[in-house]
C-alpha cells in the first residue's frame, strides 16, 4: 500500500526520537506488556514490538499457551519474551504484573489492554455469569489496569496505552448487545483520557478493528449468521498488528485496521441510530434457535477457559 510505504518512510525519519524513548531508566528495562498476549491479535502486537527491538511480556491465563506464544515470538524475531500468568479480572492483576515485571529488572511503559471476549445471542437468554464475566474483562480489567499504570508514565513523562476496542464499539449490536456496549465504552474512555494527559508525554490509543480471524470467534460464531460472515472483509492478526503499530507510531486516536473499515468507520458517524441498528441486528441475528446456542457456547468455552 502507497500510503503504508508513505508512513512507514515518515516514522523512519524520527526513529532517533523513538531510540530515546526505549532507553533504560535506572538500570531498569521498558517493556510492552500485552494482555490477551498467548494467542490471536495480541500474540500479533507482541511479536510486532519485538521486531522493533522492544522487550514484550505476554499476559494470559492458559501456562500452555502463553509458553508456546514465548517460543513464538522468539523464533519470529529472535527476542525473548516474558510471560506473566494472570487472570486479569482478578483486582489485584496490575500488582501481579508489575510485580512480574520487576523480578526481571522491567518497568511497564506501553500497556495494551487487548485481552477481551464476546457474548452473542438474545440478551434475556445469556448466562448472567457469562455477561458478568464480558463487563469484568472488557471493561473493569482494562480500566483497573489504566488507571494504575497511568501516574507512573506521567510523572515519567513517556508511555503509552494501547486499548483493543473493535468497530462494533460505534454502535449499538442486537444480539451482542453487552459485548457491543463494552467495546463503546473503550472508545469513549480512551477518547477522554487522550484528551485529559493532552501535551504531558502520555500516548492513549484505541483501535477499532472488523472481523478478524481469530479464535475468538469460537464462543460467538453461527453458521447461520452468513450476512456477518460473507458482508464484511475479515483480516489476519498480522495485518491487524501491523496497522495498530504504525497509527499508535503516528499517535492517531482511533486506530482503524484496514481500507473497508475505515470507510466504514466514516460513514457510521453520519448513520441515524434508526437505520443502524436495524442493520447491525440483521447482520448479527443468529436465527430463531441461535440465541440460545450462542449463549450455551459462550458458557462451555468460558468455563474450558476458566
Ligand atoms: N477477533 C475479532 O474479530 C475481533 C474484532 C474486533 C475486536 N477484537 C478484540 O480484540 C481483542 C483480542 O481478540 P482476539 O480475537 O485476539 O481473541 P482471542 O484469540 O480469543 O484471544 C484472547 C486472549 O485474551 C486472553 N484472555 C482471555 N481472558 C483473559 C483473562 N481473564 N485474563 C487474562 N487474559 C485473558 C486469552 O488467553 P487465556 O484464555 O489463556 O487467558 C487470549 O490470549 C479482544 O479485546 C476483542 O474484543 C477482536
Amino acid at each position: 500500500m502507497v500510503y503504508q510505504y508513505l508512513a512507514d518512510r515518515w516514522i523512519g525519519r524520527r526513529r532517533q526520537v523513538e531510540q530515546v524513548a526505549i532507553d533504560a531508566i535506572d538500570g531498569k528495562t521498558p517493556a510492552v506488556v500485552v494482555t490477551g498476549g498467548s494467542r490471536g491479535i495480541g500474540l500479533a502486537i507482541a511479536i510486532r514490538f519485538a521486531l522493533a527491538g522492544r522487550t514484550v511480556a505476554l499476559v494470559a491465563r492458559d501456562a500452555g499457551q502463553l509458553a508456546a506464544a514465548v517460543e513464538s515470538v522468539q523464533e519470529r524475531t529472535g527476542q525473548a519474551a516474558l510471560a506473566i500468568r494472570c487472570d486479569i479480572t482478578d483486582p489485584a492483576a496490575a500488582q501481579i504484573i508489575e510485580a512480574r515485571l520487576g523480578e526481571h529488572n522491567c518497568y511497564l511503559e506501553i500497556l495494551v489492554n487487548n485481552a477481551g471476549a464476546g457474548i452473542g445471542g438474545e440478551f434475556i437468554l445469556q448466562d448472567p455469569a457469562s455477561i458478568a464475566n464480558v463487563v469484568d474483562l472488557n471493561v473493569q480489567a482494562p480500566t483497573r489496569l489504566t488507571r494504575h499504570v497511568l501516574p507512573g508514565m506521567l510523572d515519567r513523562g513517556r508511555g503509552g496505552i494501547i486499548n483493543v476496542s473493535s468497530l462494533g464499539g460505534l454502535m449499538p449490536g442486537p444480539y451482542q448487545s453487552a459485548y457491543y456496549a463494552s467495546k463503546a465504552y473503550v472508545i469513549s474512555l480512551t477518547r477522554a483520557l487522550a484528551h485529559e494527559v493532552r501535551g504531558r508525554g502520555v500516548r492513549i490509543s484505541c483501535v477499532a478493528p472488523g472481523p478478524v480471524r481469530t479464535e475468538f470467534h469460537e464462543a460467538l460464531d453461527s453458521d447461520h449468521r452468513a450476512l456477518y460472515r460473507y458482508l464484511l472483509p475479515w483480516m489476519s492478526p498480522e495485518s491487524v498488528a501491523a496497522s495498530i503499530y504504525r497509527g499508535y507510531r503516528l499517535g492517531h486516536a482511533v486506530i482503524v485496521p484496514g481500507v473497508v473499515n475505515a470507510g466504514l468507520y466514516r460513514i457510521v458517524g453520519f448513520l441515524p441510530y434508526q437505520l443502524i441498528v436495524p442493520l447491525v441486528g440483521l447482520l448479527l441475528y443468529p436465527g430463531p434457535n441461535g440465541a440460545q446456542q450462542d449463549g450455551a457456547r459462550h458458557d462451555k468455552v468460558r468455563k474450558r477457559k476458566a
